[in-house]
């Protein structure tokens, strides 16, 4: 499964990728507004893009298939990373269909419903992104719709990538992958958590121990 890193902090996204542990970005306009400051955002997208060896998801403001497709072609041009991120709407879904048309790779993000992921495929997404957490914070069960996707689109051979997204604790992470997520997007924090155990804590404190009693050196 691949890991993408759910941040426009180049700080984390370097820390991350000096590590070797991402695949790729998404940003969408609030993490991008949160880091922004009176920077350009297409400065920071292209500074991401060059930061990152992978895919880097943009995402369009505008709300019509034109200004979408106006400003996906913008976006795709900032570098070779990128990847035009457009939402879930009717017009949305036109715009994908015509932007993957024209060569590029797209995201379809804010996906709430297997029918929605369906759409997605047929207008030739390059990924989707089901937001589980904002599933499970109005008490749904956004894991049961990774499920779903991943079912209707093994049935049908969709080669859309599932793009888990709004990933909240490691839980999230562990599940999309034993439900086959192609992939994970996850916040710099969540990221960090899954390296934690306090058995590999208690462990590596017991063995460091044990050595200095050698008294040696390696
Ligand atoms: O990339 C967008 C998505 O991951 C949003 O997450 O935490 O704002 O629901 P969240």
């Amino acid at each position: 499964m691949k890991i993408f890193l759910d941040t426009s902090d180049l700080k984390e996204i370097r820390r991350a990728t000096d590590a070797g542990l991402i695949d790729g970005i998404t940003t969408n306009p609030s993490l991008v507004a949160k880091v922004a400051g009176d920077r350009d955002p297409k400065e920071i997208y292209l500074e991401i893009c060059e930061t990152v060896n992978g895919p880097v998801s943009l995402e369009v403001v505008g709300v019509d298939r034109d200004t979408m497709v106006t400003e996906g072609r913008k976006l795709a041009a900032i570098h070779e990373n990128a990847v035009v991120k457009v939402p879930l709407t009717e017009d949305g879904l036109k715009a994908c269909r015509q932007l993957v048309s024209d060569g590029m790779r797209v995201n379809v993000t804010l996906c709430f419903s297997v029918s929605q992921a369906l759409l997605a495929a047929k207008a030739g997404a390059t990924y989707v992104s089901p937001f589980v957490g904002r599933i499970d914070d109005i008490s749904g069960e956004g894991m049961q719709l990774i499920h779903q996707i991943r079912q209707i689109y093994d049935n049908f051979g969709y080669t859309t990538e599932i793009l888990a997204a709004s990933i909240r604790h490691p839980v999230h992470v562990a599940e999309s992958m034993m439900l086959g997520a192609d992939c994970c997007t996850i916040p710099p924090k969540v990221l960090w958590q899954l390296s934690r155990h306090p058995l590999t804590d208690q462990g590596l404190e017991a063995f460091l121990k044990d050595w200095e009693t050698l008294g040696a050196n390696l």
